[in-house]
């Protein structure tokens, strides 16, 4: 699967279909294939001893009811922590996935996209690391990296130019920068905006650049409906379920 061949509108399990599992789990991301999204999209970390883990938030607090910077914890100790419980009893033992873990689960059985979240640490390994790993898996034309950064993902397309980006942007005065000019001259084949910015000219503006508007966070049907009937091309939501019943039918 490619970005060309994803659906459209394509339908991205937003940190797996996290509205029926523990969030950036295993266990979501299953979930997710088996109700019929298209793509998972997953965030993206380094563990403190360089380790590329699928979590969030900056901590470990709301996810696994423990507390800790993630970037000041080690693998093993992130591992022994349960991201399962806080969502639901059944998912006990749920645990912080690591990226290599994904891809070899799903990476043969879905398209990827990875958020390179090191929003507050953007001099780390993570790119480097990540663009390993999707090499060493094999899945360039797999995954979709993501990022509000643009530095990030120059660097993934200086290392690994043949993975798309996708340039995300949220809502605020910075944002509209990045919006307009900074995508306008960047290397992207897609924006991720914020619903809250989205329109029907933004998306028109995006196509007429040839490129791709995938739209976050799209959870309530009425919303689905009106991104479809503007030409979205995609958008991540908590619901792969009700967003495939949606695009049922309004196709
Ligand atoms: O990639 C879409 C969305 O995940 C971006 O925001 O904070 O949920 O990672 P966030
Ligand atoms: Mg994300």
């Amino acid at each position: 699967m490619m970005l060309e061949s994803l659906p459209r509108p394509a339908i991205f399990a937003h940190r797996g279909a996290s509205a029926h599992a523990p969030e950036n789990t295993l266990a979501a991301f299953a979930l997710a294939l088996e109700q019929g999204a298209d793509a998972i999209e997953l965030d993206a970390k380094l563990s403190a001893d360089g380790h590329v883990i699928v979590i969030h938030d900056l901590t470990v607090d709301r996810t696994t009811g423990a507390q800790g910077k993630v970037q000041e914890m080690s693998l093993a100790k992130l591992r022994a922590l349960d991201a399962g419980s806080s969502f639901a009893p059944k998912f006990r033992g749920e645990k912080i996935p690591l990226l290599e873990e994904v891809f070899e689960a799903f990476g043969n059985r879905t398209f990827i996209n990875v958020e390179l979240s090191n929003h507050h640490t953007p001099n780390d390994q993570l790119v480097e690391t990540v663009c390993m790993l999707v090499k060493k898996f094999n899945l360039q034309k797999r995954v979709l990296f993501s990022s509000f950064h643009p530095r990030s993902l120059a660097k993934a397309q200086g290392l690994l130019p043949e993975a798309p980006r996708g340039l995300l942007a949220n809502d605020g005065f910075r944002a509209l920068l990045v919006r307009s000019f900074i995508f306008y001259f960047g290397n992207f084949q897609a924006l991720h905006p914020n619903i809250w910015t989205t329109s029907p000219q933004q998306i028109r503006r995006v196509h007429r650049l040839g490129r791709r508007a995938y739209i976050f966070t799209v959870n309530k049907e009425e919303q689905m409906r009106k991104l479809f009937r503007w030409g979205a091309d995609g958008i991540f939501t908590d619901d792969p379920p009700l967003a495939l019943r949606v695009r049922g039918e309004t196709k």
